[in-house]
């Protein structure tokens, strides 16, 4: 294992940390197919989950951010956009035959050191004091709602 989840990672608000785990996984999972012969093809997986990743997370964790009434999400927007141009960039690469596995793995770990660590941490207070003033039970209204509408739940 290349990364171990842990509490260094958690922004306190339990259904962010579980969407951010999965970059973890992300990265884990690129490390064991360092070397294989078919790399290519679960490096082209993690890609499109990465894909749908991007959409889902990204639009639920700025719907979090405009609920909270965060004042820099147009530039918090821009920097998700920015990454989703930089999977499918890899994306496309992959699928001509280039070998991207390493540029992914920085690109995801910079992400969690970076992103994730420093600019995601940065809207925390204000979410956290968001949840803290409408209380749990409508807040579990809340996030039922849009992990519905930002992810495919069936
Ligand atoms: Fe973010």
């Amino acid at each position: 294992m290349r990364i171990a989840w842990g509490p260094e990672y958690e922004l306190g608000i339990l259904v962010i940390d579980q969407q951010h785990k999965r970059i973890v996984d992300y990265i884990n999972a690129l490390d064991r197919l360092a070397g294989e012969p078919d790399a290519y093809l679960g490096i082209a997986r993690i890609l499109y989950d990465l894909v749908d990743y991007t959409e889902s997370h990204f639009s639920f964790e700025e719907a979090l951010m405009e609920r909270a009434g965060y004042k820099e999400l147009d530039d918090h927007h821009h920097v998700h956009r920015q990454f989703t141009l930089r999977i499918e960039s890899l994306l496309r690469s992959n699928e001509q035959g280039e070998d991207v596995a390493e540029s992914l793995l920085q690109l995801l770990e910079k992400w969690l050191l970076h992103h994730i660590l420093e600019e995601d941490r940065a809207y925390t207070d204000q979410v956290r004091n968001f949840i803290n003033s409408i209380g749990r039970e409508r807040l579990g209204g809340w996030v039922n709602e849009n992990v519905r509408k930002h992810f495919r739940v069936s």
